[in-house]
């Protein structure tokens, strides 16, 4: 993960590159640092533990107002604790250097740098690209022959941008990792960052090289090269707005609940981008497989449902990290859908990568537009949920499971989409009433948040959404919960059930009964019941709270709306457990590493 920035141009550099990892931030808060061409020339370096704001408070005395080079870092810890030291840039005599990803044969690496005498001072894998970098440079007396040259010696994935004393520039390359570089002519600027988002309001024009392409960013201008020193065109050029207005949490407490808030707006925008003629460059295919990782993950599983019933195709689900290991059966006629808010999430990659190789055709539903995954895929639909800022995903979720329900859709050829159009309507309305009752779920979490332990129990197509609710609530609220087929509870983990242990139990007009005796038995076992579903009695009475909700209609779509009472719940339980909702412990929100 890690979010790098670099900029160079205009003297306001260190602002910039300041506000650029203000928006990275959600690819790591463990550190930040800054290095910047001071007005002797010298390299000034600056780096601190914890969110970038540490970082802007121990910049609050020092004069870097007249820099016009600057690179900066937000780090998620891999190699090495989470320190000063350990932070980015890390410097060499003229070099500083930030990175994001990780170097495979660092040990080995670093064993020969330390015979010839290279002094680690961190546990990064970092330091080792550094170390070989300045031997290069030492030899070749060049720094893009120096950069190559060191380059071509790491395995992994991993994305730097290197600046030097003596540079009148600054220069990156990438493998594997995400980076996109951007120019503003009329001012005598370029940046480099791991995000688009970045860059918005900065430069005019932006290029995604691909990988091995070495990029010399210099004020205005950038000229990209291939690893041998010849002149390369291997990049995406895409024009960018330049009036952008940061996203803010507007008059929410925090972006994820301001993007819980955000879902009915954007599924009726959803509606107005794809209920029109949709374009299917692939064929239907004769089977389907479904990859992602995290809540993408379980979108799949809600969408691989939906196909399932409606194209009466085999679907598989899978976990990107399990399905690139696990030499997956891939059959002519089969298709690979990838499913990622990011579009750059490691794994997620390396599935489409497998698929490609071996012949398969490949669709992404992604948020990210020109994003790895965007420009890895045989076609690609936007999945317009808008920046994702919270590192928990939300609005994510909702728009990417829509977006395959439309595809499949498109895929049934059915040309007629009035009626899944009155769905989606119907869908954004009952979640801006259940967005209304706030009251409701503040109540219960204060009532609940306490407790040992949370199950989320659902069956068939409510299981995937009790699974992203467990998700949900772990990954802000720090408590164990569980997601587990309701059915299945019986099988194990009904031994950890007593008056300690909550049930968020799904029950949906689909398998009704079924769910309702399962209920019974954690009841019986002193389990506190947290029934979420219709309002009918023989429900509502065995459940301790209640959240009711209205399902006629919706079908298939239903668990969207379950996911967003679910969304609430966790939401309002983490905000009594006084966690850093928008940006929990331990986590990032793009993954790019395995
Ligand atoms: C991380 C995030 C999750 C996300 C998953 C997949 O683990 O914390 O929120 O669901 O990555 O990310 P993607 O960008 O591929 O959807």
């Amino acid at each position: 993960m890690c979010g790098i920035v670099g900029h160079i141009g205009s003297n306001n550099s260190v602002e910039k590159v300041l506000e650029g990892l203000k928006r990275l931030e959600y690819r790591g808060y463990d550190s930040a640092g800054v290095c910047f061409k001071d007005q002797s020339g010298e390299l000034s370096l600056y780096k601190k533990t914890g969110k970038l704001v540490n970082l802007t408070n121990l910049l609050k005395n020092i004069d870097y107002g007249s820099s016009s080079s600057s690179v900066g870092h937000t780090r998620w810890a891999t190699h090495g604790a989470v320190n000063d030291i350990n932070s980015h840039p890390h410097l060499y005599k003229n070099l500083a250097i930030v990175h994001n990803g990780i170097i495979e044969n660092a040990d080995e690496l670093k064993k020969d740098l330390v015979a010839k005498g290279f002094k680690f001072k961190s546990e990064t894998d970092t330091e080792v690209f550094l170390g070989l970098l300045s031997f290069e440079l030492e030899q070749e007396k060049d720094l893009l022959k120096a950069t190559s040259s060191a380059f071509k010696k790491i395995k992994g994935s991993s994305a730097f941008v290197i600046q030097s004393k003596d540079s009148d520039g600054i220069i990156t390359v990438k493998n594997g990792a995400p980076l996109v570089c951007g120019v503003n002519e009329i001012l005598g600027e370029a940046m480099v960052s791991s995000d688009p988002y970045a860059l918005m309001g900065f430069v005019e024009k932006i290029f995604f090289p691909d990988d091995d392409v070495i990029c010399f960013l210099k004020k205005g201008e950038i000229n990209f090269y291939d690893l041998d020193g010849t002149p390369s065109n291997r990049y995406l050029a895409k024009d960018l707005e330049t009036n952008f207005e940061a996203t803010t949490k507007g008059q929410f407490e925090h972006y994820m609940l301001k993007e819980i808030y955000e879902q009915p707006a954007l599924i009726r925008n959803l509606v107005d981008n794809y209920f029109k003629d949709i374009d299917l460059n692939l064929e239907k295919p004769k089977r389907l497989h479904i990859v992602g990782c995290g809540t993408a993950f379980y979108a799949g599983m809600v969408v691989g449902q939906i196909w399932e019933k409606r194209l009466k195709i085999p679907v598989s689900m899978e976990l990107a990290s399990e399905f690139r290991y696990k030499d997956p059966l891939l059959l002519p006629g089969d298709l690979a859908i990838f499913i990622s808010q990011s579009g750059e999430t490691a794994d997620t990659l390396a599935a489409q990568k497998l698929c490609k190789d071996r012949g398969i055709k490949t669709f992404s539903i992604v948020n990210v537009e020109g994003s790895s995954l965007f420009r890895a895929v045989d076609q690609n639909f936007l999945i317009h949920a808008g920046q994702e800022i919270g590192v928990a995903s939300t609005k994510a979720f909702t728009q990417q499971v829509l977006t395959g329900r439309i595809i499949c859709e498109a895929f049934a050829d059915n040309k007629d989409f009035s009626s899944l159009k009155q769905k989606f309507s119907l869908l954004s309305h009952r979640i801006d009433e259940l967005l209304n009752k706030a009251e409701l779920f503040k109540d219960i979490a204060s009532k609940i948040y306490n407790f040992g332990g949370f199950f989320f129990t659902g069956r068939g197509i409510y299981y995937p959404v009790a699974l992203e609710g467990a998700l949900k609530l772990k990954e802000i609220a720090y408590v164990h919960a569980e997601g587990y087929a309701a059915g299945e509870l019986k099988h194990g983990p009904i031994a950890l059930i007593d008056e300690r242990m909550v049930n968020i139990a799904i029950v949906g007009p689909e398998l009704f009964e079924k769910t309702l005796s399962n209920i019974q038995e954690v009841k019986a076992r002193k389990g506190v019941i947290i029934g979420i579903g219709p309002e009918v009695s023989e429900l509502r009475n065995i459940c301790d709270l209640f959240i009711p909700l209205t399902f006629e209609g919706l079908e298939e779509l239903s668990p969207l709306y379950v996911n967003v009472a679910n969304q609430l719940l966790s939401y309002h339980i983490a905000k009594h457990k006084g966690t850093d909702i928008d940006r929990p412990r331990n986590l990032a929100k793009s993954v790019t590493v395995e």
